[in-house]
């Protein structure tokens, strides 16, 4: 029996059972500027995995070699879910895919196409009996690598109900294991969207041979509301995002829809097997490595989620906890915000608080963080969660393979004054660069020094700072994005926009930071793109 597994699961009949699928790395990925490296996707997949999600969407292995490598080191590495490649409906993008998941321990293909009749006539330029023919093909090919073949209608919440029953009772019949309902522009509304599933269950004759997932996308705002509205129509394997990132507004975020049926078991009579005490260090993760905040009042993760401000309410929940909260923090992991440490705590104390919170650091990358602890404890006097959190994230991202190391930075600013910057950065050839610009104000002038060095020409397009904690001896975090002048391009696929964030007491040296990284990032995809 899995370790994960107990007495209870082994009586509980499988379909009460949500599967959860994550697709983060793939669907997530495509949001504007989450653009992640091999190394960094890694990362991402060895958390689902630990927290127990059922399949993980890797990527889209035609898409560009630096995909087709990542999906298939996480097939090599990820052994305890299902590892899935995404195809369009082509026997090409079926050999590569199929290449690509080969070394996985439970491989799937996830291949599919349009079925609503905007995209049969202007994205696929066919009728819907070609589109049938095309997916039904797809199907067998798909079946001729694994046993495992889930098939995508996409934009089914917008396609006519009749032409979705028959290509799915036909793709079910060719082979296909899971059918996967999207609403692909976010246009149903639950009652709808809970409807064609019914619709789906009573009339797809063979639909009981495949289990039915739903895929929803959060134009309205209504993408979780949708899978829930799904789920208890009869699917049963939900596709959703940590944070709820993906295309244009994203797609249901896991959190929301895990921790609904966990809250509302009354009213799903559903469970699944995620461990829920990994949501908020995987959102960190997520949102470090992607540059994509989370929104403070994002349900689950959210800062302010189990935030009281009002008397009123702080006064309740110190009395009786539930009387504000229908969640545990604990529940979901968040941390215990009032323990703090200080200069004294000493290493042993650190690791031990780092350890509580998840992070279980190698010596090299302990020592790092800790110097940092010690600067802003030294600033500070004490350091809470949050501090930590963000120290350990913006070292976390340096143990990234960088190209250039920034040594150190000068400003002068101030109201009668030219703000000037000067930099020292250590090159990838080992020799140090310094050199000074000045500009408008003094991050302008800091990016113009570094640009000086390292000449990746690139303009800023979003610049964010926000306290880590309250007070004015608070870290600092930047995050940032920059757009590439010239794009890199991989098979085809351009890559423009890359992320960076940074913390620190002194908020110019976190924007420092941030812009590193960011550029850092950027001349690693250039790099992996001519290789
Ligand atoms: O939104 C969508 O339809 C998709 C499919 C590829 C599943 O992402
Ligand atoms: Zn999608």
């Amino acid at each position: 029996m899995p370790a994960a597994m107990d007495e209870s699961d082994v009586t509980r009949d499988p379909r009460d059972r949500l599967i959860i699928f994550d697709t983060t790395l793939r669907d997530g990925e495509q949001s504007p500027g989450a653009a992640l490296n091999v190394n960094e996707k890694l990362e991402i997949a060895h958390a689902p995995e630990e927290m127990e999600v059922d399949a993980l969407d890797a990527g889209f292995p035609i898409s560009s070699p630096g995909d087709f490598r990542s999906v298939q080191r996480i097939s090599r590495e990820i052994r305890d879910c299902v590892v899935c490649g995404l195809t369009r409906a082509n026997r090409k993008d079926i050999d590569v895919a199929a290449e690509a998941i080969r070394d996985a321990a439970r491989p799937r293909i996830h291949t599919g196409l349009g079925v609503s009749d905007v995209h049969i006539r202007h994205k696929l330029r066919t009728t819907r009996e070609g589109a049938l023919e095309r997916g039904v093909d797809a199907v067998r090919y798909s079946r001729r690598f694994v046993d495992d073949v889930q098939y995508y209608t996409e934009d089914a919440g917008r396609a006519e109900p009749e032409y979705l029953y028959q290509v799915l009772e036909a793709v079910i019949k060719a082979g296909a294991t899971v059918v996967n309902i999207p609403d692909t522009t976010g246009y149903s509304t639950p009652a709808e969207f809970g409807a064609l599933i019914r619709g789906i269950k009573e009339n797809v004759p063979n639909i009981d041979k495949a289990v039915i997932a739903v895929h929803c996308h959060d134009d309205l705002g209504m993408a979780t509301a949708n899978t829930l509205a799904a789920i208890l129509s009869g699917a049963r394997q939900a596709e959703v995002t940590i944070n709820g990132i993906g295309e244009r507004a994203g797609n249901s975020s896991m959190e929301e829809v895990v921790m609904a049926i966990k809250t509302r078991q009354d009213v799903f009579g559903l469970h699944s097997n995620i461990n829920t005490r990994h949501f908020y260090p995987i959102s960190r993760l997520v949102s470090n490595l992607t540059g994509i905040p989370v929104q403070p009042n994002k349900a689950i993760v959210g800062a302010n989620a189990f935030a009281h401000s009002s008397g009123i309410h702080q006064d309740g929940v110190l009395k009786e906890r539930t009387t504000y909260e229908i969640i545990n923090p604990r529940d979901v992991g968040v941390p215990d915000s009032e323990i703090i440490l200080s200069a004294r705590s000493g290493r042993a104390g650190l690791r031990h608080r780092l350890a509580d919170l998840g992070y279980i650091l190698a010596g090299d990358q302990f020592e790092k963080v800790y110097e940092r602890f010690l600067t802003v404890a030294d600033k500070k006097k004490t350091v809470d969660t949050r501090d930590l959190e963000a120290i350990v994230a913006d070292e976390a991202q340096m143990f990234f393979q960088e190209t250039y190391h920034l040594e150190q930075i000068q400003i002068t600013c101030g109201n009668f004054s030219i703000p000037t910057a000067t930099v020292r950065i250590r090159g990838p050839d080992g020799q140090l660069h310094c050199d000074a610009d000045h500009g408008t104000g003094p991050v302008d002038a800091l990016y113009r020094a570094i640009n000086r060095v390292i000449g990746e020409p690139n303009e800023l397009i979003e610049f964010s700072i926000q306290a880590v904690t309250e007070g004015i001896d608070a870290v600092g975090r930047v995050t940032i994005r920059i757009q590439a002048s010239e794009p890199v391009k991989e098979n085809g696929v351009e890559r423009r926009v890359f992320s960076g964030h940074g913390a620190d007491n002194d908020i110019i040296t976190a924007a420092a930071r941030a812009y590193m990284f960011a550029l850092n990032r950027l001349i690693a995809a250039r790099r992996e793109a001519v290789q």
